[in-house]
């Protein structure tokens, strides 16, 4: 090793005549995070050097001597023994040091036709795929447990909101389906945004290509990606990949907040719908008796720094000029911390959904209370021949006649509903109920139990195809 590799900034302190200062050099070096694309950067330089080899330009012997240093270091990184040294910068430098510290001027000659312009770019999607493959399968699983619940629940009912107002009976299976849909759209835009992730930037270098002849599709092969980057100053350029994994990230994080949302009200005593699992709740330091939310709540908190990454993600890439800036080394904490709020908080949801302690009863008052089968009554009257319009407002009488009563539709009089519309007859009873109501909107899409299980075997048969949401998790890291 020469003296001159042994500086800091060694690759390219010739040309300068004085080094960073320290202020300088700590705001300017990233390896304090980027340090999480080490595996990838492995990955994509083993991927590199076999390209090198094959089209001549790296000898068997450095070949070799990159590919057992390689080796080395990833060992070390795995066991923890790699010392990551801001002097040199990034992931990208520390490596190439330490490779070369290991295999000489192999080490040295691996940079051959490259840039870490198109290096990092490379690294990133290595390593966005993996994570995009972690999330699609923990939404897979996430929307299992809704559909365990869906099942245990198909024929639970509850009130259905509009506006918040009591609408119509809904079954509680149906209501949870509603975010199973919602999860899978999100696992659609997960999946189509990773084929334009898995696309390779290397061979592109600092902007322009290279003078070299090298194969980039067979490094392509290597690495699994699906097509290349072609444009050599968009490829080191770009980070829209990124930015679109930020996008369908933020809906799921707005499912999630829904979700929470939803959660949090169906717990409130007042409503008492459901119960979490106590290992999701804490208690007051105050308050004897609370038994917070805190999981959904801070899930739902949690949207807001997902929606900032990607806003701050949009803001990064604007201005820049083609091709790399330095701005772009931004791009990572926002990406690698939308990630990981995103697996933490479907993994947590998986969890805490497949514990949900359900209370039917207090549902089911609930949707008794708000004269919540009034448009089943306008249906019936429908049926016996009455424009819709004229049964809306016969009904609308009646429902206002109930609440000054303080019963329900179904509690009131034969005689004293037939004042509203002499149609009124004796099966009207079965209309009324609850399950009358919910079994009635039996189409697909509809709320009735038989089409809650209908829609159940169809998302079941969907997911069977999707990754395993306990699959060991595949993420190319550190
Ligand atoms: N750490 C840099 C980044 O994350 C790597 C690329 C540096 N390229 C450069 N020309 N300075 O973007």
């Amino acid at each position: 090793m020469t003296d001159q590799l042994a500086k800091k900034s060694e690759a390219w302190s010739a040309r300068f005549s004085e080094p960073v200062s320290e202020l300088v050099k700590r705001y300017t070096a990233s390896v304090s995070f980027d340090l999480r694309l080490a595996l990838a950067d492995i990955e994509g330089s083993l991927a590199h050097a076999a390209m090198l080899h094959a089209v001549g330009l790296l000898g068997d012997a450095d070949h070799a001597a990159i590919v057992r240093g390689m080796a080395t270091i990833r060992g070390e990184i795995e066991r923890g023994e790699f010392t990551w040294s801001i002097d040199l910068e990034d992931v990208h430098l520390n490596i190439e040091k330490r490779l070369t510290e290991l295999a000489g001027d192999a080490g040295k000659r691996l940079h051959t036709a490259r840039s870490r312009n198109d290096q990092v770019a490379t690294d990133i999607r290595l390593w966005l795929r993996a994570a995009i493959d972690d999330v699609r399968g923990a939404l897979a699983a996430l929307q299992r447990a809704l559909v365990g619940l869906a099942e245990t629940h198909a024929g639970t009912i509850m009130p259905g909101f509009t506006h918040l107002q009591v609408a119509q009976p809904v079954t509680f299976g149906h209501h949870l389906l509603a975010y199973v849909e919602m999860f899978a759209r999100d696992a659609e835009r997960l999946a189509d945004c990773r084929r334009r992730v898995n696309r390779l930037p290397l061979g592109a270098a600092a902007l322009a290509g290279t003078s070299y002849p090298i194969d980039r599709e067979r490094v392509a092969r290597a690495l699994g990606f699906e097509g290349l980057c072609e444009n050599s100053l968009d490829a080191v350029s770009d980070r829209d990949f990124a930015i679109e994994f930020c996008a369908a990230a933020s809906l799921v994080m707005v499912h999630v907040s829904r979700l929470s949302e939803e959660l949090i009200l169906w717990m409130s005593p007042r409503v008492g719908f459901i119960d979490l699992a106590d290992r999701f709740c804490t208690g007051s330091s105050i308050m004897p008796q609370k038994k917070n939310p805190d999981v959904p709540e801070l899930a739902r908190g949690k949207s807001g720094r997902v929606f900032g990454h990607l806003v701050g993600l949009l803001t990064l890439m604007k201005g820049q000029p083609l091709a790399y800036n330095k701005d772009n080394q931004e791009d990572k904490e926002p990406l690698f911390d939308t990630a990981d709020t995103l697996l933490e908080t479907l993994r947590i949801f998986t969890d805490m959904v497949a514990g949900i302690q359900v209370r039917p009863e207090r549902m089911r008052r609930a949707a008794a209370e708000g004269f919540s089968t009034a448009t089943d009554l306008a249906d019936y009257l429908v049926r016996k021949g009455l424009p819709f319009r004229d049964a809306h407002e016969a009904v609308a009488r009646a429902v206002r006649s109930a609440a000054e009563r303080g019963v329900d539709l179904s509690e009131m009089p034969l005689d004293a509903l037939r004042e509203f519309s002499p149609l009124i007859d004796a099966d009207v009873a079965a209309v009324l109920t609850l399950e009358g109501s919910v079994a009635a909107r039996d189409h697909v899409g509809g709320t009735a139990p038989r089409q809650v299980r209908a829609a159940i075997a169809r998302h079941r048969a969907r997911l069977s195809a999707e990754p395993g949401g306990d699959a060991p998790s595949g993420s190319v890291e550190a």
